[in-house]
């Protein structure tokens, strides 16, 4: 759905019912459909006029996941639109064409909302990038993928809980998603196809490859192209982390995507989420009944008599953007704390335990920074007991270290979520004003521990 400066594009939050798999229907939420909502399309340097409606009983927002819109078009917890209510707002877009998303971001509710469908994806276009030479004929060449786990009952109901464990390690489900569908088909052209992959999973981590080990070639990060087209076989993503890849189906033969089973790393060697109490394990999509550790994704197959518009990847990527964050002028850190107030072993015993960063839980009316617009910052992230997904709002950034070693641009291109397995260095700045009443947000992206308090906020001013 192309959003331009013309009145008249909606979308509203509505409440519907699905069968998923071959079974009883769920009653679901979606964006103007009954689960998930349409790919909405903005172009760089033109306005994009959108309306929000919200037909639920809850409250829902509306946030852009990555866009650079000021702390007020944010869509994050404060704003907030009440049941019966709409928003209408113009977004300036400026910043690199790449694979966004937008999803709800009611404090305490998140996960829930986008679990049960309230996300979609968002794409830039760029006039620069389009001569990129990438595969760009959505749904032909150029494929959506938002991929999220599941867990069904018996009965093919959908199934969620964030309580104890669930909290802890964040939800996992045992089905894998591609749009809404299980195990999906895809046929595409006998040639270059670049699929944007979303990993808009509550909480698990997937390292995606081909079942038939073929290389690809990674071309975008989060947020816009990286310089040159890096040739991959195997691509890690945390939640909310976004990739492009471009895959060549020349050769005619079907492929298999896959994903292994990445169990939560806990700091100290331990694992969760690989079978046993923690649970977790994919089942329905499992290669085998052994609890073997790689599962189907999604399969693509090739239509011979669909010509390929791409054939060759060029060298280099237009419109990739160059990152220029000049001098950073204050450092300032952030530890992932999850041993706060009854911690893990409350949750361990069924209770709620308070999740936080720097020793607090997520407060609304407390505001937790004050940065400077335009001002470079260096921001250390430090993780105490597992590995958390850090994501903020409104800007994006460059990763400049991970664990102590220096991270290369052109492997990760500007980001907006950093994988935090230990600690990482970010270069970050901001060009948009965040107010107290609407500040900007930084949270663990595993849904359950950003509802649990993993969340912080500030103003840029
Ligand atoms: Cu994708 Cu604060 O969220
Ligand atoms: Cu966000
Ligand atoms: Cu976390």
């Amino acid at each position: 759905m192309d959003i331009g400066e013309e009145a008249g594009n909606r979308i509203d939050a509505i409440a519907g019912r699905k069968a998923f798999l071959d079974g009883a229907e769920t009653q679901v939420l979606g964006w103007s459909q009954d689960y998930l909502g349409p790919t909405l399309r903005m172009r760089r340097g033109r306005g994009a006029r959108i309306t929000v409606g919200n037909r639920l009983e809850q409250g829902i927002t509306a946030h852009w996941h990555g866009l650079h819109v000021p702390g007020w078009q944010d869509g994050g917890p404060h704003s907030v639109i009440a049941p019966g209510r709409e928003l209408e707002q113009t977004l300036e877009i400026d910043q690199p064409a790449g694979t966004y998303w937008y999803h709800s971001h009611v404090h305490g509710r998140t996960g829930e909302q986008v679990y049960h469908g309230l996300a979609g994806l968002l794409l830039i276009d760029d006039s620069e990038a389009a001569d990129a030479g990438l595969p760009s004929d959505y749904g032909v060449d150029d494929i959506p993928m938002i991929v999220q786990d599941r867990s069904f009952s018996r009965r093919g109901e959908l199934r969620y809980d964030d309580d104890g464990m669930a909290l802890m390690q964040g939800f996992r489900g045992d089905r894998v998603l591609v749009n809404g569908a299980p195990t999906p088909v895809a046929g595409v052209p006998a040639g270059m196809v670049r699929l944007r992959l979303l990993n808009g999973s509550n909480s698990r981590v997937y390292r995606f490859r081909f079942a038939d080990g073929r290389a690809f070639h990674h071309v975008a990060g989060d947020a816009g192209l990286l310089p040159a087209p890096l040739r991959r076989t195997e691509i890690q993503l945390a939640p909310a982390e976004r990739a492009e890849i471009v895959v060549d189906f020349a050769n005619g033969h079907p492929a298999r995507l896959v994903s292994a089973d990445v169990p939560m790393p806990m700091m100290g060697g331990g694992m969760m989420g690989r079978g046993g109490m923690m649970g977790g394990m994919m089942s329905g999509n499992s290669e085998a009944s052994d609890g073997s550790d790689v599962f189907e994704v999604a399969r693509f197959e090739v239509d011979p008599g669909r010509a390929a518009r791409v054939a060759t990847l060029p060298a280099t990527l237009a419109g990739a953007p160059r990152p220029d964050f000049g001098e950073p002028l204050r450092r300032r850190s952030f530890r992932l704390d999850m041993m706060m107030g009854m911690g893990m072993m409350g949750a361990m015993f069924g209770g709620k335990p308070d999740l936080g960063i720097n020793g607090k839980s997520y407060e609304m009316d407390r505001i937790d920074q004050q940065l400077r617009l335009g001002e470079t910052e260096i921001w250390e992230i430090s993780a105490d007991m597992m590995a958390h997904p850090f994501h903020v709002h409104g800007t994006s950034f460059q990763v400049m270290s991970r664990n102590g070693r220096a991270v290369d641009h052109a492997e990760t291109g500007l980001k907006d979520v950093v994988w935090v397995d230990g600690t990482a260095e970010i270069l970050i700045r901001f060009d948009q004003p965040a107010r107290p009443d609407a500040p900007y947000m930084y949270h663990c992206h595993i849904l359950e521990h950003e509802d649990a308090g993993m969340m912080g906020q500030f103003t840029v001013s």
